[in-house]
């Protein structure tokens, strides 16, 4: 389901997407611009960033902007960036999100702790206060954070990551309250395992791949166009009256 198929009427609406030199956030990028959003992405790599422009049609269609979103001096400029371009903000993506293999929590090191929270916790936190404080102006906004099954279940070696996605579910839900009276929707979508280069070391081990496939109804780990839809869904007018929600996108597996 891809190429502008279903329309969401976001046509003209500005829009920042983390993390969007390639994965879930580079398909979001992608069918923003089929959409016809003016588009604002951002990755700590100018390689990376430098291709995805060239995927999603050049400079004029998209702003790339290199930034590290747990770094606040990054995210200070990153949102003077898109405001100097399009003028204001109508919807954030927090979609930057990182795994190290961890072990028990007994045996983690302080820096690695720290490490996997300020990518995926404080990043997503600096990302959102900064889009709030904009969007409060305007009285209307939307911000959608991609988080993770993880955060729902513990699993061995994505201990770490998955308190940070469990505590960015909160931050979905207090946001949500804080800034519904200034007509701001807050939500989250909660994926399983999709096939991107963060997840390859357990998709492309077949044994692996069939034993997660075994435990999701529709049989299959998801393709990141599974994301992008929620995900547009929530930016949307036709979300307006749902706020403070986590969505998994988990072809079932929670069902059963
Ligand atoms: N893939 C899965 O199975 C899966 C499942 C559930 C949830 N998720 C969540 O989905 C989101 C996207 O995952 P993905 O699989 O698409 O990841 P990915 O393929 O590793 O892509 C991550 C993107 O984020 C950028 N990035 C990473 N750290 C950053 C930082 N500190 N500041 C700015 N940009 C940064 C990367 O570019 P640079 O490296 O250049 O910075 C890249 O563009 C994450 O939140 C992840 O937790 C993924």
């Amino acid at each position: 389901m891809t190429g502008g198929s279903i329309r969401y009427g976001i046509e003209g609406r500005v829009f920042l997407v983390t993390g969007a030199s390639r994965g879930i956030g580079l398909a979001i990028a992608r069918e923003l611009v089929e959409q016809g959003v003016s588009l604002a992405i951002c990755a700590r790599k100018q390689e990376g960033l430098d291709e995805a422009v060239k995927l999603l049609g050049g400079r004029e269609k998209v702003l790339a902007i290199q930034a590290h979103i747990a770094k606040e001096e990054d995210v200070e400029r990153m949102f003077s960036e898109v405001l100097g371009r399009f003028g204001r903000l109508d919807a954030l993506v927090n979609n930057v999100g990182m795994n190290l293999l961890t072990p028990s929590v007994a045996d983690t090191d302080t820096v690695l702790w720290q490490k996997i929270l300020d990518t995926n916790l404080n990043g997503t936190f600096l990302c959102s206060r900064a889009a709030a404080r904009i969007m409060r102006q305007n009285k209307r906004g939307k911000i959608v954070t991609v988080s993770s099954i993880a955060g729902r279940r513990a699993s061995p070696g994505m201990g770490v990551y998955g308190i940070a996605k469990a505590a960015v579910e909160m931050l979905t839900r207090v946001l949500a309250a804080e800034l519904a009276p200034f007509n701001i929707q807050v939500n989250a979508v909660a994926p399983s395992m999709v096939r991107t280069e963060f997840s390859r070391p357990f998709w492309s081990d077949p044994a692996i791949y069939e034993q997660v496939a075994r435990a999701i109804p529709m049989g299959r780990i998801a393709e990141t166009t599974d994301v992008v839809h929620p995900v547009l869904f929530f930016t949307s007018d036709g979300s307006d009256f749902i706020t403070g929600q986590t969505l998994l996108v988990d072809g079932g597996a929670s069902a059963v």
